[in-house]
């Protein structure tokens, strides 16, 4: 079966008589001002007759004078959703255990079965605010013995984000057998982001990025895995040749130098998640507190919401697949899309 993620569905908007410009999509969690000029610029003279480099070495070098680790602790892949299955398929086999923290997003759980693993879980409360009980997870981890570990943080769907303290709790309790796999796709969006990139003096730690957040890129696709060289030679020797494409490399450099692009976005994901806020209270609906660009709002039957929503132009993330069929997710976008947002929801829910 095929994992749900949130976006634009071509055939449910033929359905319904729909085009893709008259609906405003709250359902993928991209940087709320869309592509940079620069980035569509440098994209737009990519060269598209010659093959990529294979070993992304401009992006690698780029990226390791940002981060301040060496570019043989790079891996640049077409999405973090490749770099998630190549991790899996490195790492897992008959035999071993993934142990998922959720409710999280599908593609870890895909990656997981693809790769023939035993699978646990870890699942937040709703009682609990959707926080995950550290204490007991430590106890199960130690118990379970995982060979791979994902942790979203912040969090897709919930949106909840652990401090350095408590990441760290959760790799001291893998001990040294195991991988712990930090997605840290929505990190540039989130309230008060903390350096991920010193957990990598572990050689256990994996920590992702998705540039397709960052600067709105889903169109074409671009993440990178940093972790210690050995692990990045075992990974990517499952990936495909010239898997991350001319453009995408190319946008990418451009991006890394437009670091003013992703500030003037945090600055909207404030102001439009403190109007977000602000409404679903005034409607009384329940909702996360949400450390990220995205937030879940408890609807009652998100199906028949998202549906609702569908049909006056606003597209939202049904949470049903995360295993909560009561909320939406919803990202925040400009405030003005926020506006019409709410407007669709109040009728819909007429409240
Ligand atoms: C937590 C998380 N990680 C990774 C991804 C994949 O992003 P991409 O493959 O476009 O980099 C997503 C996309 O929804 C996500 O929510």
């Amino acid at each position: 079966m095929k994992t749900v993620h949130g976006g634009l569905d071509a055939a449910e908007l033929r359905e319904l008589g729909l085009r893709p410009e008259q609906v405003i999509d709250f359902s993928s969690n991209i940087n709320p001002l869309g592509t940079s000029e620069r980035v569509r610029q440098a994209a737009a003279h990519a060269d598209l007759s010659a093959y990529p480099d294979r070993d992304c070495l401009a992006l690698r070098e780029a990226l390791s004078e940002r981060l301040g680790v060496g570019i043989d602790h790079l891996l640049v892949g077409n999405g973090s959703t490749e770099l998630i299955h190549l991790l899996a398929r490195a790492l897992l086999r008959e035999g071993t255990t993934v142990l998922i923290l959720g409710p999280t997003f599908g593609e870890y759980e895909a990656a997981g079965r693809l790769a023939s693993a035993d699978l646990q879980r870890i699942t937040a409360r709703e009682s609990d605010g959707f926080s995950w009980r550290l204490e007991s997870a430590e106890r199960v981890i130690k118990q379970v013995r995982p060979n791979l570990v994902f942790l979203c943080n912040p969090n897709n769907p919930t949106g909840l984000y652990l401090n350095g303290e408590q990441v760290e709790q959760i790799h001291a309790a893998i001990g040294p057998e195991g991988v712990l796999v930090l997605d840290d796709a929505y990190v540039s969006f989130s309230d008060e982001p903390w350096d991920s990139i010193r957990l990598l003096q572990a050689d256990n730690v994996a920590i992702l990025r998705s540039m397709t957040k960052d600067h709105a890129l889903a169109g074409i696709r671009l993440g990178y895995l940093a972790a210690n060289p050995t692990l990045i030679v075992d990974v990517s020797r499952f990936q495909p040749a010239w898997s991350v494409n001319s453009i995408a490399l190319a946008a990418g450099l451009a991006a890394l130098e437009d670091q003013a692009h992703i500030d003037a976005a945090r600055v909207v994901v404030q102001t439009s998640k403190a109007y977000l806020y602000e409404q679903l209270s005034d409607m009384g609906l329940g909702f996360t507190r949400s450390a990220a660009n995205f937030l879940i709002v408890k609807v009652g039957d998100a199906r028949e919401v998202r549906a609702g929503l569908l049909r006056r132009g606003v597209v939202v993330r049904d949470c049903s697949s995360f295993g909560m069929p009561e909320h939406i997710r919803v990202a925040v976008r400009r405030r003005e899309e926020c506006e019409q947002l709410i407007g669709a929801l109040r009728q819909v829910l007429e409240r």
